[in-house]
Order: structure tokens, then sequence, then C-alpha cells
């Protein structure tokens, strides 16, 4: 059995410890939202959180995330009744198109406003590099990671906790 935690809940499961995190998501645990695309760390559709970091759940063992906080896109928003200011701006922006990719953009765009809460378009480029849109919807989640980035939620949010300066 391996134990990881996912959204703040540890879950055990009867998997290889090698076997790809994202498969460990979407079959054990059916937590769906996660997408397969390539399999092979391009595309960035299978972005989850390990400890806040975007990763590729695709290429990832198992093991990797034993001892570590796992978030996937259901576990983005602070709770059932209220959507995490990144997906309140992609519904503003109208940014999801056939919505394959979205959860992983998601993912990404979070952990670089976590990290950076004002990032420049350089920095926002770089950041999102990994994660493909077929549908070309980049300069529609641009523009949303730009209005939560200019609402100054992650300065107010440090602000309110003291974790950050
Ligand atoms: S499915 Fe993991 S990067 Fe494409
Ligand atoms: S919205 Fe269709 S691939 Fe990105």
């Amino acid at each position: 059995m391996v134990a990881i935690n996912v959204n703040g809940t540890t879950r055990e499961v009867d998997v290889d410890p090698s076997t790809p995190l994202l498969w460990v998501i979407r079959e054990q645990l059916s937590l769906t939202g996660t997408k397969f695309g390539c399999g092979m760390a391009q595309c960035g559709s299978c972005t989850v959180q390990l400890n806040g970091r975007p990763i590729r759940s695709c290429v990832t063992p198992v093991s990797a995330a034993v001892g570590q906080q796992v978030t996937t896109i259901e576990g983005l928003a602070p709770s059932d009744s209220e959507l995490h200011p990144l997906q309140q701006a992609w519904i503003a922006h109208q940014v999801p198109q056939c919505g394959y990719c979205q959860s992983g953009q998601l993912m990404s765009a979070a952990a670089l406003l976590e990290a950076n809460p004002n990032p420049s378009d350089d920095e926002i480029d770089k950041a999102m590099a990994g994660n493909i849109c077929r549908c070309g919807m980049y300069g529609r989640m641009k523009a949303a990671i730009k209005t939560v980035a200019s609402a100054s939620y992650y300065d107010a949010a440090a602000t309110a906790d003291g974790s950050k300066a």
C-alpha cells in the first residue's frame, strides 16, 4: 500500500510505487479533473501541484508523492461554495474552449501567483510555457492571470496570514 496526501486527505492505494501519479489520481482516487494528454511530459494537461509547485503527474511516480502535499484541480477552490479567484477570472474572461487543457493550466497559474503575486508578462509566459492549449486560448489565460494579479489577491492573503512578505 502507498499512502499519499491529496487535497488535504491521506489516501491509501494498492499500487506499484512506480505507477505514475496521474493514474493513481484518476483511476484509484477517481479525481478525473486531471487529464492525460501525451504521457511524455510534453503538454502539461496532467499538471498537479506537489507542495505548491507544478509537476507533470504523468511522469511522476506515486512514490515521489509520499510524505508530500498533492493538490489537484478538485482541491484548488477554497470550499465547495467558493471558486478560486483564478477560476472566477477564467469564467469572466471566457477562457475555456474545449476545456481539456484547462485544469493543468489553472494549476500552473495558481502555482505561479502563489510564488509570485505580481508577475511580469515575461514571467507569466515562462511559467505557462509548458502548458499547451490546442485551442489557442493563451491570450485569454494571460488576461485572466493578470486580472487576479492586479486584484492583489495573493498579496492580501499573504498579509492576512503573515506567511509571506
Ligand atoms: S500528459 Fe503529462 S505532460 Fe502531457
Ligand atoms: S481549451 Fe482546448 S486545448 Fe485548451
